[in-house]
């Protein structure tokens, strides 16, 4: 029968027991992780979110009835054990943090009863995500999940502390608002009082974090919500938290330079790592032409290289077509793989070929130094050595090229690149390796829309030298954009804004936007703007994604309380889920499918 507290209080969590404490009567409360029976002896591991703390019960020390309590116990009661701490009698067990001692205990009360878990409660289990996210409440009790409950609240906590120091206040925004402009599909919601409207969930709080800067607020800080009703991937959640902040009167080197303090704050204070500051930059275009990604990881080498113009007259239609078509050819050199069995060169094709790629031609360079090569019939011996040559290819290598439009190739080089570097156990897990990358691209052509669109969003600032081209010359544009990135990971990204109306209106018409649309959609920004708007400039944290590298997961669900799956239902409330009819026909809403 579950017992009341009267009378109890609790006088420490289990790990905050020590050595320093012995001799002390102590009142510790928790979850039964495991019990052993030891004939006049019964001794429990009770856990709490703290660790682990190991209770002894002796007949000798407790009266028969408490004796006869403690050996019903069973995983995940809660108790509460009153007892004096004394050191331990077995072995120090080194692998606790209260090794040393353990609590010979007086007193037991049962609080409540609990039916056998689906999953043992431990660290590092491999039950199926499937049934963890079921039971999440038990999920979220492992050891390793709470520590990285645990780190996010510590990172939100030092995040706010360090930006309330510099001046930030923390100002709220609406969650029920209007389509907000970061490009992904709106989450709606259904107005009653005005029937057939709705409003649509913050993909962020771009505009009004931009408006607060209008009003004077100066320096903005939110650990907000963000919803975007968009495929999701291992980093992507429909609903996720940024740490958003925007600052007046500044250009792109303030907020680099604050939050690389940030940055070095937080990493110092929650790992103990130091971050040495100041961050590597690197623009977009040599992020792309040197990694074929926006979001490298420096950890490794295996770098991209072109050789379009190596082998532009040569007799291989597949590299000579794509460069006719205004493509590039480039490969990796996957270092020591030449001996890759087919088997698995076909699996990496096969793999390129997700990534949009048409194939993946390939030479292995055997121990002799000859060459193995799908494409060597097509080509010269020169005309290979050459490629070789500029690959560094050396006995034993794999080199790997695609031939295609400059996007697709670099998608599947970058692609190749990472997959491959973690196969083959290239970087150090412990480093944690950051890089700005600035100068985005502007503008991006939509194949869809036939428009380009904006790359961040429609309010970046264009670099002032490349302003010109807004009219001549669009896809040549460069952005006051930045994202940092953190092995591999876009942890965060911004830019500088747009404060002059002449620059924004040629910036909507670039994006094909007429003035009567500009304003359907962003006419209540465009007004603020018209009396009197400092120049200014943002950035904002996926904190889920910071936190799962922080943490070194590679699942962001891990670093989520209750998060959602690939399909974007939740496991455990069953959301989405169906609706009385009473509630639609108030809503003024039908269901057609
Ligand atoms: P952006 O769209 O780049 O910028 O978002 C900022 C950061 O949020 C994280 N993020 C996500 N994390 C988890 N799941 C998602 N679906 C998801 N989408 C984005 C990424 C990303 O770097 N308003 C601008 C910021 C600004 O300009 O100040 C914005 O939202 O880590
Ligand atoms: P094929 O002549 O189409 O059989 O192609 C010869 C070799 O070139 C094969 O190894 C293909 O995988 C490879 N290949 C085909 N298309 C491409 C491409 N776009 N880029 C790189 N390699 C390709």
């Amino acid at each position: 029968m579950a017992e009341s507290m009267k009378g109890l209080k609790r006088s420490h969590r289990c790990t905050e027991v020590s050595s320093a404490d012995i001799g002390k009567e102590v009142t510790v409360m928790g979850w039964v992780q495991k019990r052993r029976n030891l004939g006049s002896l019964i001794f429990i591991d009770l856990r709490d979110r703290s660790g682990i703390l190991q209770i002894v019960f002796d007949e000798n020390d407790v009266k028969a009835e408490g004796f006869a309590k403690a050996e019903t116990l069973r995983s995940e009661y809660v108790v509460a054990v009153l007892g004096k701490v004394v050191k331990r009698e077995g072995a120090v067990n080194e692998n606790l943090a209260t090794g040393e001692i353990e609590v010979r205990a007086t007193g037991l009360r049962i609080l409540s009863e609990s039916e056998t878990p689906p999953f043992p409660i431990e660290e590092n289990i491999s039950t199926k995500e499937e049934l963890r996210l079921k039971y999440r409440c038990l999920d979220l009790r492992r050891p390793d999940i709470q520590a990285n409950m645990i780190m996010r609240s510590r990172v939100t906590a030092l995040t706010r502390e360090f930006l309330t120091r510099e001046g930030f206040l923390e100002i709220e925004t609406p969650m029920l608002t209007k389509s907000t402009p970061e490009g992904a599909r709106d989450y709606l919601v259904p107005s009653r009082i005005h029937p057939g409207r709705f409003y649509a969930l913050p993909q962020s709080p771009q505009l009004f974090k931009q408006m607060l800067m209008c009003a004077g607020y100066d320096r903005y800080l939110q650990i907000v919500k963000c919803f975007r009703d968009e495929d999701l991937r291992a980093d992507r959640q429909p609903e996720f938290t940024q740490i958003d902040m925007e600052l007046s009167f500044v250009d792109e080197d303030d907020v680099i330079d604050i939050n690389e303090r940030l940055l070095a704050f937080l990493f110092k204070e929650v790992l103990d790592v130091e971050v040495k500051l100041p961050i590597q930059r690197m623009t977009w275009q040599e992020a792309m032409e040197r990694f074929g990604s926006d979001k490298p990881d420096l950890r490794f080498g295996m770098e991209l290289k072109n050789i379009t113009e190596l082998v532009k007259g040569c007799g291989f239609g597949v590299f000579t077509g794509a460069i006719e078509n205004g493509g590039s050819v480039r490969g990796i050199n996957v270092k020591g793989q030449g001996g890759m069995p087919r088997k698995k060169i076909d699996a990496l094709v096969d793999f390129a070929k997700g990534y949009g790629a048409k194939g993946l031609a390939y030479i292995a360079i055997q121990q002799d130094g000859s060459c193995k090569s799908s494409f060597a019939k097509f080509m010269t011996e020169q005309e290979i050595t050459d490629i070789v040559k500029v690959m560094e290819g050396e006995a034993g290598d794999l080199l790997l090229f695609a031939a295609d439009r400059n996007k697709i190739v670099w998608n599947v080089l970058g692609a190749l690149r990472t997959t491959l570097a973690g196969q083959l156990d290239l970087f150090d897990e412990n480093e944690y390796r950051f890089v700005w990358i600035t100068e985005f691209p502007q503008f991006e052509w939509s194949d869809e829309e036939e428009r380009f669109v904006a790359m961040h969003h429609p309010f970046t600032m264009p670099v002032e030298e490349d302003l010109d081209k807004l009219e001549s010359d669009p896809g040549a544009v460069r952005a006051k954009a930045y994202d940092i990135v953190l092995n591999g990971n876009e942890i965060g990204g911004g830019s500088v804004r747009i404060h002059q109306a002449d620059v924004q209106e040629r910036m909507f018409r670039a994006l094909g936007l007429t003035e009567e649309q500009a304003n359907e959609k962003f006419g209540f920004l465009l007004d603020a703007f018209k009396y009197g708007v400092p120049p200014h400039a943002g950035l904002a944290y996926g904190l889920d994604r910071l936190i799962m590298v922080m943490a070194k997961k590679d699942n962001i669900r891990d670093v989520i309380a209750f998060p959602k799956v690939k399909d974007a239902s939740c496991l455990l409330t069953n959301a989405p889920d169906v609706v009385d009819d009473v509630q639609l026909k108030e809503l003024c809403v039908k269901i057609d499918i």
